[in-house]
This record gives C-alpha cells, structure tokens and sequence, in this order.
C-alpha cells in the first residue's frame, strides 16, 4: 500500500512563500492572530502545515500550490517585458498582480504595449520555456485591425512568409474577416474616408512584431492587435481588459 506523505513547513516560512510577507512579518501577524489554519487561530509561528490545510491570512485563503498559472486579458499600456524602453514608465502586467502576493510571477512571453488580450501568466519556469521555445512551434492566434485593403494575394504572401532582416517567416494563416471603409478619418475631418480591414492571423513563431511587420510587408499598418489564443488556450472573453482568472495545469497541456 502506498502512503502520501504531505511535506510539513512551518507556517512562517508558508506565509512568506504564498502570502506575500517577509518572514518578520509574518511573525507578527501571527502573533496578532491574524492567521488561520482549519478554521484555528494559530499563534505559534514554529506550527507546522501541509498543503492540504487551509491557510488564512487576515481572512484571505492562500494557495499552497507551488506552482500558479493565470490567463489575463492584457489592457493596452501595459508592457510585458522586463527590460522597458528607456525613459517608457509605463506599469508592467505583473503589476496587476500584486495583491497575490506571489514570488517570480513572469509573463509568457510579450505583447507589444499596445497590444491586448490572451496573456498567460505563471510562476513555473519550465512551462514559460516550454512555450516559447521557438522549436515547439505553439501556434498564436491574432486578430487585427489594418489600416489598408487585405486581397486573396495577402493571403497567399502570408502563406509563403517574408523575408525580414534576421529571419523568413515560417507560413501563416491569415483570414480576412471585414474589409470596408470606416468613417472615423471623415469624423475626424480628415476628408475621405480611410479604408479598414480586419483579419484573424495565426503564427507559429514569436519574433519582435512580428505581426505588424508582417502586414506591412503587404501595405497594411495595424492599428488594433488583440491575442485571441496561444495552443489549446483560448481567451475567455468574459475577461474585461485587465482582468485574469486563474488556470489549473489541466488547463495547460499543450
Ligand atoms: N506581433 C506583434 O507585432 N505584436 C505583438 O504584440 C504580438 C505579435
């Protein structure tokens, strides 16, 4: 008969590792009988818990999972990348999730500022590598919006892929779902009207803008780029920009 034997920590080193706080923290907060296990105040920070119990901190149940994976709609103006442009003060996406409190949260990898929707965020590094590795190939789905007039050749060009400065596209999907002028630019008094096309584009690859450099190599500017999907994860789109939900590994196997 096999046992399960659930590791034992004590539940200071536990409050600093998922709640947030620093180990004196914790501490104190205990002490103030901020802290429940089961239901029970605990006081005594040497009391040692499993992952199966139920903490509370200050009325907040923490997840004693080690590992957290969370889907956000990424709004625009938040950057995903760890090395912002100079002078760029803009908030990161991470920052969403501070009241998580949770250590070595990363996006998986990056959305232009502008750019909005699916936007996997976790702590487990094996799986951020794994998914953005450029041999495992994990298909992104796109929908954008173009400034410009997208034919059947568009679609045969993204097909073939383009020749960029560091790499050749490997072949894309590109589906054109609208194309039609808008009056925005007559609203705008900017005279005629411009014309607009949007189109679902699906890539395999995850270079730096790729997207937008792949429109223009067909005469289209994006002006709107939202993530629809990343593999199997598709965008729930109850999600209002800025909002996440979090994700079980279930979720996860690509
Ligand atoms: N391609 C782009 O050009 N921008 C993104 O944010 C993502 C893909």
């Amino acid at each position: 008969m096999e046992i399960a034997v659930r590791k034992m920590e004590r539940i200071d080193k536990i409050l600093s590792n998922y709640g947030g706080v620093s180990r004196a923290e914790a501490k104190v907060l205990l002490k103030a009988g901020k802290v429940k296990v089961n239901g029970e105040i605990v006081k005594d920070s040497g009391a040692k818990v499993s992952e199966d119990d139920n903490v509370e901190l200050d009325g907040r149940k923490l997840s004693l999972r080690k590992y957290r994976y969370f889907m956000l709609n990424k709004p625009a103006g938040y950057i995903s990348s760890t090395e912002p442009e100079p002078g760029d003060t803009s908030p990161n996406v991470i920052s969403l999730f501070k009241k998580e409190g949770i250590k070595g949260l990363f996006p998986v990898g990056r959305l232009d500022k502008d750019t909005t929707g699916l936007l996997l965020v976790t702590n487990d590094g094996e799986l951020g590598h794994k998914l953005t590795a450029p041999c495992n190939h994990v298909d992104k789905t796109y929908l954008a919006k173009v400034k410009g007039h997208l034919t059947e050749d568009a679609i045969q060009a993204f097909e073939k892929g383009f020749d960029f400065k560091e790499f050749t596209s490997a072949p894309a999907r590109l589906e054109i779902l609208n194309v039609g002028s808008n009056d925005e630019a007559i609203v705008n008094g900017l005279g005629t009207a411009a014309v607009f096309s949007t189109a679902k584009v699906t890539i395999s690859e995850g270079k730096f803008h790729q997207v937008k450099r792949m429109f223009l190599k067909v005469g289209c500017e994006v002006v709107e780029l939202k993530r629809l999907s990343m593999g199997k994860l598709v965008l729930d789109e109850s999600l209002k920009p800025g909002e996440y939900k979090e994700l079980t590994e279930n979720a996860l196997s690509f």
